[in-house]
Order: structure tokens, then sequence, then C-alpha cells
């Protein structure tokens, strides 16, 4: 099924917190690391109009494909790539798209993936158990649940849906297998552990699992994090905002080890790690969103967003070129040294 045919609308989270926790403004230049349908990208575009940039990546084709639709406006600002965001760098490096005023992150899926793609990413619609963003992915979470022991599944189940039931989960799924549909592993994973109680599915902290598994989930975001801070100009802005505590806990943790001027063990000689702040974190305590936001768009009620500003010295300014300069480099496309490095400096100090 395709997301543009049947695609119920995504609305985006937190637009407003967004765009000032970005401090978006005219001319602008802006990363989207999570396009979606688009909808943030808007916002961004809305506000850093005129002369503002904006490269928008999106792993899954079909949400581009929506983008587009929703951004033909703004065409000649815009730059849509279908990639990976544990790319960013090498991305932005291609379509020399960096230093920048802000990045953002609106991780998970967007409502038009879970409730429209028939994907298998909800247990709310039978659909082949799959969860893959793209089609380029090899691993589909059936693959996962047919072919993992069961130690294994019990681990990811446990480890990436924070699951008490998991090795219940995992016994009943090892004893059913193969399971080829979302309502077939949701109907085992109620079996196992006993029926439903409260308003939670029991199948929502595997479902959850899986889909982390499948996509790299946390691999990739604490990847992509590293990256945007190479990115990011003098007082460039990173906003991420997370929708489970396993993502929530790696930006709090990241943003927070960033603005630490040492990270050197205690009984270590200060300075051992050479460390220095990269961020000041702007809000101390996670956004979330108002009360009437989450009864206007109740799959809101879960995001919570963080952001930090870049802040640079010169030693480390210079450390970030020569950083940027050997991965150019390494795409071997064409630059000398001295020209790149150049460029690169000059790249900086735009801002
Ligand atoms: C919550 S939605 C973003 C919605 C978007 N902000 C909007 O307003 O429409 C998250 C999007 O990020 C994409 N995504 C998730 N992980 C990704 C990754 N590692 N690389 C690129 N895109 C990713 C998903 O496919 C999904 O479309």
């Amino acid at each position: 099924m395709s997301l543009m045919t049947s695609a119920p609308v995504h609305t985006p989270v937190l637009v407003k917190e967004t765009i000032e926790a970005l401090v978006v403004q005219p001319g602008g230049r802006y990363i989207d690391c999570t396009l979606g349908g688009g909808g943030h990208a808007a916002a961004i575009l809305g506000h850093s109009s005129p002369g503002g940039q904006l490269l928008g990546i999106g792993a899954d084709p079909e949400a581009i494909k929506i983008a587009k639709t929703r951004l033909e406006a703004y065409s000649s600002s815009v730059r849509l790539v279908n990639e990976n965001f544990a790319n960013l760098q090498a991305i932005c490096i291609k379509y020399n798209f960096f230093p920048v005023h802000g990045i953002l992150f609106d991780l998970g899926l967007s409502s038009l993936q879970l409730n429209g793609s028939g994907r298998g990413f909800s247990f709310q619609h039978d659909a082949p158990l799959d969860m893959r963003l793209s089609p380029s992915q090899k691993v589909t979470a059936a693959d996962i649940v047919n072919t993992l022991s069961g130690g294994e599944l019990a681990h990811l189940i446990k480890t990436y849906g924070e699951e008490s039931y998991s090795h219940q989960i995992a016994h009943h799924i090892m004893q059913e297998r193969p399971i080829k549909t979302t309502l077939q592993l949701a109907q085992i994973i109620e079996q196992a552990v006993g029926g439903r109680r409260g308003r939670i599915h029991p199948a929502t902290k595997t479902f959850q699992a899986l889909r982390i598994a499948v996509n790299h989930e946390l691999e990739y975001l604490e990847a992509a994090l590293k990256q945007a801070i190479n990115l990011l100009g003098f007082e460039g802005r990173l906003a991420v905002i997370s929708y489970h505590s396993l993502e929530d806990r790696i930006v709090k943790r990241f943003m927070q080890q960033e603005a630490k001027e040492c990270i050197c063990p205690p009984d270590a000689p200060t300075g051992v790690y050479g460390h220095t702040a990269t961020l000041r974190l702007i809000n101390k305590k996670v956004i979330t969103p108002s009360p009437e936001e989450v009864k206007l768009n109740p799959r809101s009620r879960s995001a919570r967003l963080r952001a930090a500003e870049r802040i640079i010295n010169q030693d480390e300014y210079n450390k970030t070129v020569e950083k940027l300069y050997f991965l150019t480099k390494d795409k071997d496309n064409g630059w000398r040294r001295p020209a790149l490095l150049k460029k690169l400096r000059s790249a900086f100090a735009v801002l």
C-alpha cells in the first residue's frame, strides 16, 4: 500500500517550540534529518524566508515523495535527499551544505508510516511484518522474529522494548514460528503476557523493540548526533524531538557530555581526554507539548524536545576543519589539500 493513496495526515509536533529552539531566521541554513512528510521543514522554510535553505533527509522514499509535493512552493530553497541520517556528514559534504544554523531530528515514525503504509509498523493494522524504513534495507522484522534464538529474542525485546515479560514473549514466539503478520505477532504477545491490562496494548513494547532493531535506530542516532556537531556553525542550534525513553536518554547524555569542559574521570589528571565543551544546553528541563497540543494531536503526548547551541574555540575549530578535510579527501573528489582547507575554513567563517 502506498503512503500517497491511503495516508492520514501527519501533524508535526512542538512546531513553535522547535522553531524557537532552532532560532530560525531569514537567510539561515538548516538541516531536517527526519524530513517525514515535511511538516517541520515547511515551518522552517516559512520562518527562514527570504533566503533560507533547507537540506531535508529521509530514509523512506515514499515519505520523500509526499514532502516534495508539500514543499513545492519552496523548491528553489530545498534539497531533498533519500538517505539515512547515519550518513549525515557525508551527505552534507556531498552537497556542500555546511556549516549550518540549525539541525533538527524529529525521531521515530510519522503517522503516515504508522497508520497508512502497510509496512507492519503497527499492531492496529494487519500487514506483513516488515518495519523497514527503506526497501533498500535487507533485514525485516519477520527475519528477526523467525531466525533469532529464544535467548537473543528475549534480550532484544528486553533491551529495546524495556519489556519485563521478554522471556515469556520470546518463548511463545519460538513456539508459534514462523510468524508472518503484525496481527499474528500481536496475538501471540497477548497470550504470552496473559491478556490485556490497562490502556497500553501488550504488544507495544515488543513492536518498539523490533522497529529499533530493524532500523538500527539507537546506533544511528548516536552516530548522527556526533556528526551534527561538526556541521553546526558558531552558535548553530541542535534540536531533537524523541518519543521514548531510550532515544531521549541518548540525546540527554550526549548533550550533557558535549556541554562539559572536561570529561576526564575524577582520579585522572585534568585534560587527559583532551575534551572541550562543544555545546551549551538551551533547555535544562526537557520541553513537552502543552495539554492543548496533546488534546489536538494525541500522538504528541510522548514528545520530548531538547536543544543545544554550538560553541567553538579556535583550537577546536581547526580540528573540525581538519576532520572534515580528511573525510572529504576520503571521497577523493578531486580537491587538493590547500584548496580544500581554504574552502572549509572560509565556509566556517561565514557564520
Ligand atoms: C516523526 S517523523 C518526522 C515527521 C516530520 N518532522 C514532519 O513534520 O512531517 C520521522 C521521520 O524520520 C524518518 N527517519 C527515521 N529514522 C531515520 C534515519 N535514520 N534516517 C533518515 N530518516 C529517518 C522516518 O522515516 C520518518 O519519516
